[in-house]
């Protein structure tokens, strides 16, 4: 599969919340409200991969002088293992990248361990470990990479 990706703002917020649900099925809930509120901030790249018309997944980067961060990754369920991840990743780094961004963080659960793979073979390494971040009790992972 060959995703198209699209860069999306906060007229996508209504998918980004239902692909959101879909992908963290049973995991905590970010509403249309939450990422409007969220893309109508500075420094903030949204990036949906499609198929067609169909959307697939999408990333949320903020980027903040030359750091970016990583808030989220999703690909639905049924998409997965099909390259879409690793293209968002690539697509929401090279958004950073144009707004001057030298390196990139995130946090991922220690349990996940789908994203962990797709993180080791996309270039982040693992910078600290957050105790309990979670509101599941578990902990997280700091990973990083410079662009
Ligand atoms: C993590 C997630 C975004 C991966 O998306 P994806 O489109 O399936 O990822 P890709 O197909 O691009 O995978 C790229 C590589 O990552 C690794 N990978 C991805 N999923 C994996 C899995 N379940 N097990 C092991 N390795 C995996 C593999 O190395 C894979 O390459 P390969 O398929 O050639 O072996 C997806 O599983 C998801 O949305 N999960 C729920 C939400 C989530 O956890 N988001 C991240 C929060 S930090």
């Amino acid at each position: 599969m060959s995703a198209d990706i699209l860069a999306a703002g906060p007229e996508s917020s209504e998918l980004l919340a239902a692909l959101h649900a879909k992908a963290f099925d049973g995991g905590e809930v970010w509403d249309a409200a939450a990422f409007e509120a969220l893309l109508a901030g500075p420094g903030m790249d949204a990036v949906i991969a499609r198929e067609g018309e169909a959307p697939l997944g999408f990333i949320l980067m903020r980027t903040i002088a030359d750091e970016a961060e990583m808030l989220t990754l999703a690909v639905l369920p049924s998409a997965r293992r099909a390259g879409a991840g690793r293209a968002l990743v690539k697509a929401g780094l090279e958004a950073a990248q144009r707004r001057g961004a030298a390196n990139a963080f995130l946090e991922v659960s220690v349990n996940n361990a789908a994203a962990i793979a797709l993180y080791r073979t996309t270039g982040w390494n693992e910078a600290g470990h957050r105790t309990r971040y979670y509101r599941d009790g578990s902990d997280a992972l700091v990973m990083s990479r410079s662009l």
